[in-house]
């Protein structure tokens, strides 16, 4: 077990933790942007800042990715860390202005606007969807381009990617939303990876559900308990599993 000072309380932890995994475990709340506990810690929105005092040495650091070590003493919410993450929150109110989350975050720490020159965009280029892709869904359809201010996130060569699934797990951790999936009968469109898929048409209902190639890998994957259900609905794959386990007739 590890010994550290954490907002001037004392806190015993195991090994291995980072600093912002261990802030949870106690009810310490620090703000994050770009932390999923699914995936590795990346630190790159820096609203998980925070002040690390070892050895009389006084750094700023994100916490997602800064470990625990013994002996070291904390300070989520000192002068220097508020005053830095309120810089932080008005560069990214800057990037996405019309980001939700980035909006309720200023207000939350009285950042009421930017002096920097505003740019519209929507992503914040945490990489989230990038790490989601490769760590979970194990992928790899999005990833980094450019570099400097021309940096963002896109399939390679900025056409569709032959591996996309169109799982939409992308869009699901994208913490301001900028990653938008249209369901448009039988098509499932991904606008921000040039992606369009055709979705498969449930056998009881004739509703167009899973993307193609999503249920492909499902099928791929071998979960033979579910191969008579791959082909319907969730809907139907509820009333059908139901009527089955009841002894109904279909
Ligand atoms: S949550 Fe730690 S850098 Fe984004």
């Amino acid at each position: 077990m590890l010994k550290i000072v954490i907002d001037g309380k004392e806190a015993e932890v195991e090994e291995g933790l980072s600093v912002l995994e261990l802030a949870e475990k106690i009810g310490v709340k620090i703000p994050t942007l770009c932390y999923h506990p699914a995936v590795g810690a990346y630190g790159a929105c820096r609203v998980c800042i925070v002040e690390v005092i070892e050895k009389g040495l006084s750094k700023l650091t994100t916490s997602c990715t800064c470990p625990v070590e013994s002996g070291i003493e904390v300070k989520t919410n000192s002068e220097k860390v508020k005053k830095t993450r309120k810089l932080i929150v008005e560069m990214l109110l800057a990037r996405c202005p019309d980001a939700k989350i980035i909006q309720d975050l200023a207000k939350q720490l009285g950042v009421e606007k930017t002096r920097a020159p505003q740019k519209n965009e929507n992503c914040i280029l945490c990489g989230l969807c990038v790490r989601i892709c490769r760590e979970i869904i194990a992928v790899d359809a999005v990833g980094f381009a450019n570099r400097g201010n021309k940096r963002k996130v896109t399939t390679p060569f900025e056409i569709q990617s032959d591996v996309c699934l169109g799982c939409g797990a992308c869009a699901f951790v994208c913490p301001t939303g900028a990653i938008k999936i249209e369901d448009v009968e039988d098509k499932r469109k991904i606008d921000m990876w040039h992606t369009e898929l055709g979705k498969v048409k449930c056998e009881r209902c004739g509703r167009y559900f899973s993307p193609v190639p999503l249920l492909e890998q499902i099928k791929k994957k071998g979960l033979r308990e579910m191969s008579d259900f791959l082909g319907l609905c969730p809907d139907c794959r509820r009333l059908v599993l139901a009527n089955k386990l009841m002894g109904r007739e279909e």
